[in-house]
């Protein structure tokens, strides 16, 4: 990690004013309004986030500190007590939105549900009350594994509702990553679903879990409960196993929210981390509620009319803040979709648009470069003339690609949120606010207020303008994560040593790269580590490479991304094989679905390049800057004077 990351070479002039009319109606207005709101939180960040607080959460006790800072290590709003399923419920069903839609789902197969802020109250209260009577306790963790129905954010607010805290595991990874996932967590119960819809097929969920558990692989796991989904034929083991439905069946719905302490847990979420172990990313109660809630407001700027949709799953950061808990904190209505663009309709997601009117719109780089490639005869097709406001995460986007979401979904009218964070950030740091950040393709724009960001060099000095660097922040804010769960030194080492300032500042990087441009503006250049971005999704290649080796043919495996148009990157596995296993086509195949049962199929890499040997250096580490030339069909650049065995490359070179 010495040299600024990755070069520079986009150029991009256009600058795109919201409409008059946009910003007259926005919660921020004007260029000079955000930038007072910068200065002003710059100036004095606890009083800035401490006044928010104050105006715009409901706490059951005021606190004593407004952030505690022992860095690494922070504390926000110390002493207070609150609870976000009812920042997110109770405290609408006094006012007029108590009828209003909270929660509006679409399944895949066309069945949809309507859930006003008093009826998801009841069925959170009731799931709490369900939880309490299997013994879940304050301080437990549970682990959700759903398909993308309303109970799972029903058992999210139902764990965060009496303080046991939730530990969603994406529903597309596998059996073996679940089960790590619980273990590390030392789950109690497990939450899922006999199966969802995905591309017009059955994901069997329960099966998934079942394997997790099998020969009592997860000793902490007391319970599971099971959500009647797609209605398969489904095993039930007895003492173990319940269905969701008959544990409702004339449960109370009187649950009053358990005041929790503002630093209280709230959730665990796994991320890939450089090596093999996933981190567990931790998050407590009112910072996170507080930012989560603010960001929603401000950069999706949300109206009471608006049907707001963001299409992440629940099972990734994004989903958690910014379908659940941001928009629902502020009363808003939340679209959630369970399926996905597919043969037989590639233009599910407008048709979505269309039925419910959505007027904000929030989705990946990686989704939008498939529309591209879909057509733009699919969108054409549909009204999507409701929308106002796009938004986009996960990844950079790449300037074509801003300009088609400009024009053909958006009709030339809707600004575009380009929002730049991560699962440790807890939300969006860096971003346009739609009605007061002119906005140019490819850039996240600027700070939120709050946000002190930085691109500097190794000892924390700022670079110049349009000098690549690193994307730091250099003041706590509340959305941070807190720590590595039950590996605060791995937070520590992960998050807070690589830049190191002269004057001992802790200065928090997660491995972008980035430039400023002459405007302020952030560029956002993609990730410095050896993680693979597939789809908008950070895979360890750490991981994928345990994954293979774990086969008894596999001797030693290395794992590069590939530049990929639609995905972002593809996984490129370079495999040398044990003695007395030779090279094939069925081989290649086996192991791409070993890796697939291993952790799932968003890692199933692309492409396998079997050979005698991997480029190393003398210390025996795996030279992946030459693994990635090589897999993206490029010249071999740069020094190679730290490799071992020179040869090597050429045997690779020439694919033996
Ligand atoms: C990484 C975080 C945050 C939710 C989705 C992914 C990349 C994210 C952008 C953006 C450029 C972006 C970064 C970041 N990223 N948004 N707007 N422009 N890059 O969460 O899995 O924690 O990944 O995604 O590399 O570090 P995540």
């Amino acid at each position: 990690m010495s040299q600024p990351t990755i070069e520079s070479i986009l150029q991009e002039k256009r600058l795109f004013p919201p409409s008059a009319e946009f910003s007259q109606k926005a919660h921020i207005k004007s260029l000079e309004e955000y930038q007072q709101l910068y200065d002003k939180a710059k100036a004095d960040p606890q009083k800035f986030w401490a006044d928010l607080a104050e105006t715009e959460l409901d706490w059951f006790q005021k606190w004593d500190t407004v952030l505690d800072w022992q860095p690494p290590f922070a504390k926000w709003f110390s002493g207070g007590k609150i609870n976000i399923s009812y920042n997110c419920l109770d405290r609408h069903l006094t006012t007029w939105r108590r009828n209003k839609a909270a929660l509006i789902w679409e399944g895949e197969p066309g069945d949809s549900r309507t859930l006003t802020y008093a009826q998801l109250h009841r069925e959170v209260c009731q799931f709490a009350n369900v939880l309490k009577q299997l013994g879940v306790q304050k301080g437990d963790r549970v682990g959700i594994y759903m398909p993308m129905i309303p109970e799972a954010a029903i058992a999210m607010l139902a764990c965060a509702r009496i303080g046991a805290a939730h530990s969603v595991v994406f529903g597309g990874f596998s059996a073996e990553a679940l089960r790590d996932r619980l273990i590390d967590g030392q789950a109690k119960l497990v939450v899922t679903a006999d199966g969802g819809w995905r591309k017009d097929a059955i994901v069997p969920l329960k099966e998934q879990v079942d394997k997790a558990l099998a020969n009592g692989a997860v000793p902490s796991v007391e319970n599971v409960l099971v959500v009647e989904r797609t209605k398969q034929k489904t095993q039930m083991e007895p003492g173990r196993d319940h269905w969701w439905h008959d544990l409702q069946q004339g449960v109370s719905a009187d649950c009053p929210a358990e005041p929790m302490d503002s630093e209280d847990m709230l959730f665990i979420l796994y991320t890939s981390g450089s090596t093999g172990k996933p981190k567990g990313v931790v998050h407590t109660t009112a910072g996170y509620n507080l930012y989560t809630h603010m960001t929603t407001k401000w950069i999706f700027d949300l109206q009471d009319t608006d049907v707001y949709w963001c299409t992440a799953d629940v099972g990734w950061i994004t989903g958690h803040s910014y379908i659940v808990y941001g928009p629902l904190s502020n009363g808003a209505t939340t679209l959630m979709y369970e399926g996905a663009p597919r043969g037989s309709n590639p233009g599910a997601f407008w048709d979505v648009i269309e039925k419910h009117g959505v007027n904000i719109f929030y989705t990946a780089p990686t989704a939008i470069r498939a529309f591209i490639k879909m057509g733009e005869h699919h969108p054409k097709a549909r009204n999507l003339s409701s929308l106002r406001l796009l938004g986009t995460v996960g990844e950079p986007i790449n300037p074509e690609a801003w300009m088609w979401y400009y024009r053909v979904i958006g009709g030339e009218r809707c600004p575009i949120v380009d929002t730049w964070w991560q699962t440790e950030t807890g939300g969006i740091m860096v971003t346009p606010l739609p009605g007061a950040i002119p906005t140019k393709p490819g850039s996240a724009t600027l700070p939120f207020p709050g946000i002190l960001a930085d691109v500097v060099d190794l000892e924390g000095n700022s670079v110049g303008d349009n000098q690549g660097g690193y994307l730091v922040v250099k003041h706590p804010w509340p959305g941070m994560m807190r720590t590595v769960y039950g590996d605060p030194d791995r937070f520590r080492r992960t998050y807070w040593e690589h830049i190191t300032p002269k004057d001992g500042e802790y200065v928090y990087f997660a491995g972008d790269g980035a430039r400023k441009d002459e405007d302020g503006y952030y560029w956002v250049m993609g990730r410095v580590d050896d993680v693979i971005s597939v789809a908008g999704h950070r895979l360890g290649t750490m991981e994928i490479e345990s994954a293979l080796v774990s086969h008894p043919a596999v001797a030693e495996a290395a794992v590069v991304g590939k530049p990929d148009e639609l995905k972002g990157e593809e996984v490129f596995a370079f495999v040398t094989l044990e003695g007395d296993h030779t090279p094939s086509e069925e081989l290649a195949k086996e192991l791409k679905k070993h890796v697939v049962n291993e952790i799932g199929a968003i890692a199933r890499p692309g492409e396998i390049r079997f050979t005698d040997a991997l480029p190393k250096t003398r210390s025996g580490k795996i030279m992946r800057r030459l693994l990635r030339n090589l897999a993206a069909g490029q010249e071999v650049a740069g020094d190679t004077s730290t490799l071992e065995d020179r040869g090597v490359l050429d045997k690779l070179r020439g694919g033996a």
